[in-house]
Order: structure tokens, then C-alpha cells, then sequence
């Protein structure tokens, strides 16, 4: 299948990226426990927040801070959540669970409450 001429892939480390176009969605789930410790993951998430632009909006998915640490990662989804509400408004919150121990996340939509009009 042909690629749709207005999207353009990226790989890049999330610690690392940046653009001069912000972006009115980014969707990130599953993926900040990884990023080494919390100093590092606050950075993450500082990055993350610079993107997006101006009444623009991010959807976090994350295992929770209790299975993360299990698993050998300093947090999870709380502390993402309580570095990301620094900045940015949490307007949904869900919690998702199944019937392993392992299936508990916890689903948020954010608004960045910057105005783009004076
Ligand atoms: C558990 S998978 C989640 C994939 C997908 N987001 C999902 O929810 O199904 C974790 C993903 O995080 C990515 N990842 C880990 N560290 C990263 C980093 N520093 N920057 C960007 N991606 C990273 C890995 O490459 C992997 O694709």
C-alpha cells in the first residue's frame, strides 16, 4: 500500500527529538518506564511537553508504578502522570485492568493549557 503523502515517519529516541513544528497529538504509551532513572524520565517528559503545541493534546498509557518497579523500572504511569500535570491539564483518567497482575495501567488525556491567542 502507498504511503499517504502527508505523513512522515521518524525514529528517534524520545530523549532526543525535536522539531520546529509542534505537534497537536502525540500519543506515548508504554514507552517512559523505560528511559533510565527519574532524572531522566522528568527530561523525557519535559521533551515530550515542548512538543506539543499550544490547546494541543496528549493520550499517556503506562503500566502503573507498582508493576513498573516490579519489573525492574524506577516508576510508572503516577509518576509520569504527577511530572506531566506540572504542566500540562489531566482531563480523563482511566484505569485499565485484565486478569493478569501485569494488566493494570492507568490512561490519561492532557491538554496544554497554553493559549495560542493573545
Ligand atoms: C512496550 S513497547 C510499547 C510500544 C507501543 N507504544 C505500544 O503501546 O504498543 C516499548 C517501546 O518503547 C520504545 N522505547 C524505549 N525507550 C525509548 C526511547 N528512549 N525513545 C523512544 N522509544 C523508546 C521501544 O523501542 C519500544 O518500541
Amino acid at each position: 500500500m502507498k504511503e499517504p503523502p502527508h505523513i512522515r515517519w521518524i525514529v528517534s529516541d524520545i530523549q532526543q527529538f525535536s522539531t520546529e513544528e509542534p505537534f497537536d497529538l502525540i500519543v506515548v504509551a508504554e514507552v517512559l518506564y523505560y528511559v533510565g532513572d527519574i532524572a531522566e524520565m522528568r527530561a523525557a517528559v519535559g521533551n515530550i511537553v515542548q512538543l506539543l503545541a499550544p490547546g494541543g493534546h496528549l493520550v499517556f498509557g503506562s503500566a502503573r508504578d507498582a508493576n513498573c518497579r516490579r519489573w525492574g523500572h524506577v516508576a510508572g504511569a503516577e509518576t509520569v502522570i504527577a511530572m506531566l500535570s506540572e504542566t500540562l491539564v489531566e482531563v480523563e483518567r482511566h484505569e485499565c485492568r485484565g486478569e493478569s497482575i501485569n494488566e493494570d495501567c492507568l490512561l490519561s488525556l492532557f491538554r496544554n493549557p497554553v493559549s495560542d491567542t493573545p
